[in-house]
């Protein structure tokens, strides 16, 4: 069956997804909104135009409602809809807080509509080629897993440099690089710290850091920085077999191994250019081995082709509202953490 979708919020990532709806046989952009008429000029042809979501949501011709209006208007917009009888897909960050989210979750249940949230992000390549490493266990059993993502200016556009509007990068970026980590790694939390920080932009965060120490022995950390005059998007993981390393977005990166463990090197022959050092100069020639990281063939689309299938009966939603729910309560933590300074004890 053709699923039939409206936009609401016709801005950039409105945009973005009715690009990627093009790419469907079984999905028809039926609708667009926008409260700003410019954003509408360049509606595709046959698209009906609406200025209100009142108006949007009485039209039959929809059955899914694709909230991409700025974060604050989430919570109304998915109620809204759910209560017009549409299935929701709602823009990531769902909800400012945990409470607006278990409402939008209670609004969609009563109305029997599907609901999830777009978190494309665990079909990016890096990701899945790293969750991969992890899943099976190309480096043994991993202890620590480092996500990284800088950029170069400190720039934040358009109502992200507001707090009242949901800006600053944690509920940006920051909920992308939480869920891809609580979806690799299949354990409580036991504990986490969080150091978040405006290095130039005066009223939302520009800077994270956040270690979470999980039951299973694995620790993460996430790090993010708009001005890192380095800029990158990393990946580390590293088990008792070896370490994964991944920069870019693509999988380019390498699995090292040494050729044997825990031989007793001579101190002298480690020198480095400050003198010997029996742990930490250069490797042996021949210690360690390079191999490629695994190829994975994913894109973001992959998000749509599985939301079809709880559209069509098939399947549960991928992206399921609990599991949004455990990374908003993570971001409560992580704010906690950031304010106090302290480790705060989680899912114990
Ligand atoms: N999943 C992702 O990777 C991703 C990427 C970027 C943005 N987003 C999310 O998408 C949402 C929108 O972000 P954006 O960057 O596209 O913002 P944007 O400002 O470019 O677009 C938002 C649009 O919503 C419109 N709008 C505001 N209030 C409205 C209302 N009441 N009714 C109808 N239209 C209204 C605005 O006029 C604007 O055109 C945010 O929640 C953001 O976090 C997600």
């Amino acid at each position: 069956m053709k699923m039939k979708i409206g936009i609401v919020g016709f801005g950039f990532m409105g945009h973005c997804d009715a690009d990627t709806f093009d790419t469907f046989d079984d999905i028809e952009l039926t609708a667009v909104c926008d409260t700003n008429p410019d954003q509408l000029k360049d509606a595709p042809e046959g698209v009906k135009q609406y200025s209100n979501v009142d108006d949007m949501l009485k039209d039959a011709d929809i059955d899914v409602v694709m909230v991409s209006t700025p974060n604050p208007s989430h919570p109304e917009m998915v109620k809204k809809a759910a209560k017009a009888g549409k299935h929701v897909i709602c823009e990531k960050p769902a909800a400012m807080s945990v409470k607006e989210f278990d409402e939008m979750v209670e609004a969609c249940k009563e109305a029997g509509v599907l609901f999830t949230v777009h978190q494309q992000r665990r079909w990016d390549t890096d990701y899945r080629v790293m969750k991969e490493v992890y899943d099976k266990h190309m480096v043994g059993d991993p202890y620590i897993i480092k996500s990284q993502l800088y950029g170069f200016n400190g720039y934040m556009h358009d109502w992200h440099v507001y707090p009242e509007m949901g800006g600053g990068m944690l509920y940006d970026w920051g909920v992308h690089l939480i869920d891809q980590i609580l979806n690799m790694v299949d354990s409580k939390i036991v504990s986490l710290y969080a150091d978040i920080r405006n290095v130039i932009n005066e009223k939302v965060d520009d800077y994270f850091k956040i270690i979470m120490k999980f039951a299973s022995g694995v620790t993460a950390e996430i790090e993010l920085g708009t001005y890192y005059l380095t800029p990158m998007r990393g990946w580390f993981i590293g088990g008792n077999t070896g370490s994964a390393m991944l920069n870019g977005f693509t999988n380019e990166g390498k699995i090292v191994r040494t050729e044997h463990l825990l031989e007793n090197v001579p101190g002298k022959i480690t020198m480095t250019a400050v003198g010997p050092t029996r742990s930490f100069g250069p490797a042996p020639e021949g210690l360690l081995i390079d191999e490629p990281l695994p190829e994975v063939n994913v894109s973001q689309r992959d998000y749509f082709v599985q939301f079809l299938k709880a559209f069509n009966g098939e399947e549960e939603v991928f992206v399921k509202p609990e599991q949004v729910r455990r990374v908003l309560r993570v971001m409560d933590a992580v704010r906690e953490s950031g304010k106090t300074g302290k480790a705060i004890e989680f899912e114990k």
